[in-house]
């Protein structure tokens, strides 16, 4: 490969970019590039910030097993170099054509057969989230439809139709001619991958790593202090979208395999950064089932296959939704550079509004958490003024233990969107300590929720609203918890 350069593959092959040829910035997203190259406009642009899925695509990349998975992603919220060695699939893509006729592609047929598109604009979109659905293999039942459409507007059709073609598309056996093709794809795939030397290619307006190996990364942190570090950059994308600044250093540390893992030792569990929310809503859903009510409703099904725990967690946002939920799970961060690592517990990590603990030359590597213990209870929720694709109005994450007699030994209450950080409700904790788990303790304690938050009030909504609902959900949980304890 030519230096200065990417490849992956587009229209089944091998497509390369030259930045020593081109002159766009190197971190050029893949909606704006599709929209500029021949025959690639049917993906279109809707609000570039990742709200409306009207410019999805579908990756497929290859597993450590060399096999190939397809995601359904956002392509207003994807740089260019984040594309190297995947396979690119766009709306062109999905009929076989000949000089004479086409063929439709199962899901194009569906949403024919049942009238799911009216003005049209959503539907490459949708067609495409669809798409990574069928792709996906899985059985599919109405939840599992409604997930994988819920970053996908149409303000025209109606979603009753759409979901119906989503499941007669779904119900059919996957043996369309990308299966057919993906010998050849993945022989093209590995013959791009062969090589796991870092990638640095520059623009007129910027310089861009893309490291190989956290080796490779944490160097290249030391050396380039000032490189703003990219994972998923879902939150960075939407800054350089909607200020159309460029930043002129990225670290992009999104190919690094060292961050993408899952294990369990005896007591803990152990989470790359680098695993994506949509990976980590399965993981946690078999150990912590209380926390699906969070991860459920995280963003979208195209940013949850992107959008990374690291960074969410390295935003230090106060809405930022896994922050409440893995304090309450005493989560530790383990942090590197590239002579030595450190652990701190993530509340002490998060230091202030949208602030952390972290050194010009450190990258946060591993989420600790520890094992979940019999006697302790969960709870979470998020409130958001809408049920799909948004951001929190304000959440809650709680753990009780609670003692055979029905005394509460001990609690965390960690509520986001209240302060100007993630925090504890210190005064009703104390409160709660040592009484008896009854509706009526809780109660008492929603009244002392405004001795521990003074929250702002902002276009989503109030003060008030933030207060009295920071004290209903205490007694939410209480009814969960229960239900819970009679089990
Ligand atoms: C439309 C939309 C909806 C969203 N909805 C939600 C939601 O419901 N809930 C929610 O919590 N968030 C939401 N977000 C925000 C965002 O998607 C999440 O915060 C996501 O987890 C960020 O992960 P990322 O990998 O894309 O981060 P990036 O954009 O790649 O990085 C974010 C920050 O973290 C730093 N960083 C990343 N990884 C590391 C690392 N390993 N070490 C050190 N620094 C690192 C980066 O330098 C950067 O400052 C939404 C965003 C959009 C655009
Ligand atoms: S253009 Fe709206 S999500 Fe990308
Ligand atoms: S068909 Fe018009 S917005 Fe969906």
């Amino acid at each position: 490969m030519q230096p200065n350069s990417i490849q992956f593959i587009l229209d089944n092959e091998i497509h390369t970019i030259d930045w020593s040829k081109v002159d766009f910035p190197v971190s050029t997203t893949v909606l704006q590039y599709l929209r500029s190259i021949p025959k690639h406009t049917g993906t279109k642009e809707g609000c570039a910030e990742g709200d409306c899925g009207a410019c999805t695509v579908v990756l497929a990349e290859l597993t450590t097993e060399n096999k190939l998975i397809y995601k359904a992603v956002d392509s207003c919220l994807l740089f260019l170099p984040a594309m190297h060695g995947k396979q690119l699939i766009t709306i062109e893509n999905l009929a076989t054509k000949t000089p004479t006729s086409t063929e439709l592609h199962p899901v194009q047929q569906a949403i024919i057969e049942s009238n799911a598109s009216q003005c049209g604009y959503c539907t490459p979109g949708i067609a495409m989230s669809i798409f990574g659905l069928y792709k996906s293999n899985i059985n599919i039942d109405n939840q599992i439809v409604i997930d994988s459409l819920d970053g996908n507007l149409c303000r025209c059709t109606g979603y009753g139709s759409i979901i119906d073609a989503a499941k007669s598309a779904c119900k059919t056996i996957d043996v369309d001619h990308f299966t057919q093709n993906e010998p050849e794809i993945i022989e093209k795939l590995k013959s791009i991958n062969q090589s796991k030397s870092q990638i640095i290619l520059t623009s007129k307006e910027q310089v861009y790593f893309l490291p190989q190996s956290l080796e490779q990364s944490l160097k290249l942190k030391e050396e380039h202090p000032e490189a703003i570090v990219i994972h998923g950059a879902t939150d960075i994308a939407v800054r350089q979208n909607k200020t159309s600044v460029y930043n002129p250093q990225i670290l992009d540390i999104s190919h690094v395999k060292e961050f993408k893992h899952f294990s369990n030792t005896i007591d803990s569990h152990i989470i790359g950064t680098g695993c994506s929310i949509e990976d980590l809503k399965s993981f946690i859903h078999q150990y912590f089932v209380e926390f699906d009510p969070i991860l459920d409703h995280f963003a979208s099904k195209q940013i949850r296959q992107s959008a990374t725990i690291g960074g969410n967690i390295c935003n230090a946002s106060p809405i930022g939704d896994l922050i409440p939920m893995l304090i309450v799970l005493d989560a530790s961060v383990k942090i590197e550079n590239s002579l030595t690592s450190r652990m701190m517990k993530l509340e002490k990590f998060i230091t202030g509004y949208r602030s952390i603990d972290l050194k010009y030359n450190e990258l946060v590597t591993e989420i600790i958490i520890p094992k979940k213990q019999s006697d302790i209870f969960y709870f979470s929720e998020k409130v958001s003024t809408r049920r799909q694709l948004d951001i929190s109005t304000l959440s809650i994450a709680a753990g009780f233990r609670v003692s055979n007699d029905k005394k509460i030994d001990d609690v965390k209450l960690i509520y986001g969107g209240l302060a100007a950080t993630v925090k504890n409700a210190a005064t009703v904790e104390n409160f709660l300590v040592g009484k008896n788990f009854t509706i009526e303790t809780m109660k008492e304690a929603a009244k002392l929720i405004q001795n521990d938050f003074k929250p702002i009030s902002d276009a989503r909504s109030t003060t008030e609203y933030r207060l009295q609902v920071a004290g209903n959900l205490l007694l939410k949980c209480y009814h969960s918890v229960i239900s819970e304890m009679k089990k």
